[in-house]
């Protein structure tokens, strides 16, 4: 089938994006060149639903060299870069994705990616593998599994398991400690920073910044913000998670109270209507509004436009509304993940090791998927290693390993 795309003359700018970030992941080049030259995905179809940006096409075209027939669409109706997306249709993977789709569109592109039907899904947010349960697809049984790259993929699939109506393995890419350690604090919490940056051009020093969640995207995002001067105010709903944000020097109160004193919001917490009317009601004159969470639920734009007499466009990404108070509240990038609509999405060297996590396991599916229970598994650990080793490799670092001595001392219990 055809790729859909914005416009194929957009292609020669986003070829010079993707090999940048190319030459940025050298760790899942090394992986690339064994899976090129023993075309390990060969008969295989595979089906992707990430962010189209420039990282996540180099991984679409890695997959292509291995061997496998390869769709995909973007899992944010602004993540989507559209030279990028040309780029990537010129090398013969399927690709259903241009910025602003509307949710109709969206769920379309989903379905012409289910109908290559895929064996692997690799997924972001979980919409291809629900899609597919939801459809009752004849050749769901055909599915080796899938690999769910974020936090709130894998919750709804682990809901799912619950369940019962799992049908086949997954694996959480997300989970691994090169992924969520990585990716999700140092890669949203320089990317949230950059895009919030690019869409205001306004300085974060000195600003109070309100970081609703302290999941691992939030400690990312608060502890960046700290480091460019801004006083940092977390909210929190797990005791544990908001003592730790108090130890890591951050002020703690409900959102109702932190309504009232901050300058820009950041939601990160993966759930529903964080922000909403009441806060907003409080909030101080040109308070700025943003959301780095896998969905645009975060801060309710349906409250912010009830309690608005209007709104103006006042810079790309910088939404102005008007409340009937006559106060002024700026939300960016209309409340989706900001430091894909504002910015590149993560920085290429957390990707290299995010996008590595989704290839091995891609491959780990393709090896014993067959043999896994219809659940939802971690990456398996000495992939999880070889990875960290990889990119430590890359950035040219040496560890010491344990001596013989120190092994048996570690696995000793005598006094
Ligand atoms: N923008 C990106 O590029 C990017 C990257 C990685 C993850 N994500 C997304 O970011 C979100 C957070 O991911 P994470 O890995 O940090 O998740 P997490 O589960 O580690 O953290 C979320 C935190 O939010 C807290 N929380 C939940 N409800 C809350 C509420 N009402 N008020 C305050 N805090 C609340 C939870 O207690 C938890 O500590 C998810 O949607 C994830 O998919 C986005």
């Amino acid at each position: 089938m055809l790729s859909l795309v914005k416009d194929r003359a957009l292609a020669p700018s986003g070829r010079v994006k993707i090999e940048w970030a190319r030459d940025n992941m050298p760790v899942l080049a090394r992986i690339s060149k064994r899976f090129s030259a023993t075309r390990v995905f060969k008969g295989h179809r595979v089906g992707m639903c990430l962010h189209l940006e420039a990282k996540t096409a180099v991984l679409a075209e890695d997959f292509l060299k291995a061997g496998a027939d390869v769709a995909i669409t973007g899992s944010n109706p602004l993540s989507t870069q559209d030279d990028v997306a040309a780029a990537l249709s010129e090398t013969g993977v399927h690709v259903y994705a241009w910025r602003g789709v509307s949710e109709q569109e969206h769920r379309s592109n989903v379905a012409k990616v289910l109908s290559l039907k895929p064996d692997i899904l690799i997924d972001d947010g979980g919409e291809l593998s629900i899609t597919a349960h939801l459809k009752g697809s004849r050749w769901l049984d055909e599915i080796i599994g899938a690999c769910e790259e974020t936090t709130t993929g894998v919750t709804r699939l682990k809901a799912m398991e619950k369940a019962g109506r799992l049908k086949f393995p997954v694996i959480a890419v997300n989970d691994a400690y090169t992924k969520f350690l990585f990716d999700s604090r140092y890669g949203t919490g320089q990317s949230g920073l950059e895009g919030i940056m690019r869409a205001t051009n306004l300085l974060l020093a000195g600003r109070t910044v309100v970081v609703a969640g302290f999941g691992w995207v939030g400690r990312g995002v608060a502890q960046r913000a700290k480091g460019m001067g801004s006083r940092v105010i977390v909210t929190e709903v797990d005791p544990v998670r908001a003592l730790e944000a108090l130890m890591e020097g951050f002020d703690i109160m409900p959102m109702a109270d932190a309504a009232a004193v901050g300058d820009l919001f950041i939601t990160a917490t993966g759930n529903t209507n964080i922000i909403t009317a009441s806060h907003m009601t409080v909030m101080k004159d040109r308070a700025i509004l943003c959301n780095v969470g896998h969905y645009d639920v975060e801060v309710s734009v349906r409250d912010l436009e009830r309690i608005s007499k209007g709104k103006t466009r006042v810079r790309p990404e910088v939404t102005e509304y008007k409340l009937k108070s006559g106060r002024r509240l700026y939300l960016l990038s209309d409340g989706r993940l900001v430091n894909l609509a504002a910015a590149d999405g993560h920085p290429a060297e957390v990707m290299d090791m995010s996008f590595a996590g989704q290839a091995l396991s891609a491959e780990y599916l393709l090896k014993n998927g067959r043999k896994l229970a219809s659940k939802v598994i971690r990456v398996p650990q000495e992939l999880d290693l070889q990875i960290a080793r990889w990119r430590l490799e890359a950035f040219g670092k040496k560890i010491d390993t344990l001596t013989k001595v120190q092994r048996q001392y570690a696995q000793s219990w005598q006094l």
